[in-house]
């Protein structure tokens, strides 16, 4: 089993920690890559807050910072921040920070069923006690659904056909594995398109049973209000679609008014929120990217409460 790498790893603590005593959230513990830098930088009254969905993630941070009582971690989504601040008596925090997606464990966890590498299960969930697994969705949602999904959340060209087929082939034989679906769509696309339809069709099923990209909308709307000031949010993406959500929020709580520019004076009463730390995305450079495969599609964005 290959180890999670951490990607970005001194770039994303370094912009995050901005007072080495301050209360600070991992929305995305994983293998805990970051959270150890993070509490690395952080002085004895500092304290690291965490999430991971994953039963996995968790079970191992906890006992690998077992003996770190700044650390404190919750098997949940990122989006019930609100309610572990309340939790720990926390008004605010100093710094905010997720590494979204699925670490190499989950990919490597064959019965996780995230990769079409491996026969498995056809399930996707980060945890399996939430929601429905990918076969379900196959098996019992009508053509246009299936459609909608592979085209929304994995920009996939061929939508229609493959659901289109994918509902005929169910008459057969119900969706179980990971296989099943591997293999008609490889009946139905030159071999050369192979590797990256199966990665649009199986990222596109993973954003929806993890209900991904509305969790991401939501946990940045709580979070922008739970930063003190000159406290960052630091966020690390892997495809176009959850990095133009982070953009997009950004840009918009970093903007004083939302008037038409016809009016002469603002009328909007918008509050900027945020200062925009990185124009830019940062990127991997290329040497991480030879050491680590999974950092080729990073981008990390981070802006400060005003
Ligand atoms: C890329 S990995 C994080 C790796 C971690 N930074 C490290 O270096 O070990 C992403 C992790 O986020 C978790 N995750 C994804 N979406 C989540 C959400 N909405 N709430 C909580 N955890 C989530 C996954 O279960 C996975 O363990």
């Amino acid at each position: 089993m290959n180890q999670h790498v951490p990607v970005l790893l001194k770039e994303s603590v370094d912009l995050l920690i901005t007072s080495k005593e301050g209360v600070y959230f991992d929305g995305t513990a994983g293998f805990g890559g970051h959270s150890k830098e993070i509490l690395k930088n952080l002085g004895k009254k500092g304290r690291l807050i965490a999430t991971d969905k994953d039963p996995d993630a968790f079970k191992f941070c906890k006992e690998h910072f077992e003996d770190d009582k700044r650390f404190t971690i919750y098997n949940t989504g990122f989006t019930d921040i609100s309610t572990i601040l309340k939790i720990e008596f926390i008004e605010k925090l100093d710094g905010i920070f997720v590494d979204l997606g699925v670490s190499s464990y989950q990919l490597d966890n064959i019965q996780s069923g995230f990769t079409f590498r491996e026969d498995a299960p056809l399930d996707l969930r980060m945890n399996k006690n939430i929601g429905v697994p990918a076969s379900h969705v196959l098996n019992t949602f009508d053509a246009k659904e299936i459609a909608d999904i592979l085209f929304k959340y994995g920009e996939e060209k061929n939508s229609r056909q493959i659901a289109k087929r994918i509902v005929e082939e169910r008459k057969n034989t119900k969706f179980a594995t990971t296989f099943q679906l591997r293999a008609i769509i490889e009946k139905m696309v030159p071999e050369r398109f192979h590797t990256k339809t199966l990665s649009r069709v199986f990222q596109a099923l993973r954003i929806f049973v993890n209900n991904e990209l509305e969790e991401l909308q939501q946990f940045l709307d709580k979070s922008v209000d739970l930063i003190n000031t000159g406290g960052r949010i630091v966020v690390l993406a892997y495809h176009s679609l959850e990095d133009r959500i982070v953009k997009e929020k950004f840009r918009y709580e970093a903007l004083k008014c939302v008037c038409p520019p016809e009016i002469p004076i603002c009328v909007c009463g918008k509050v900027q929120k945020l200062k925009l730390i990185t124009t830019k995305p940062i990127v991997p450079g290329e040497e991480e990217i030879i050491n680590n495969k999974r950092a080729r599609s990073a981008k990390l964005r981070t802006a400060e409460r005003v």
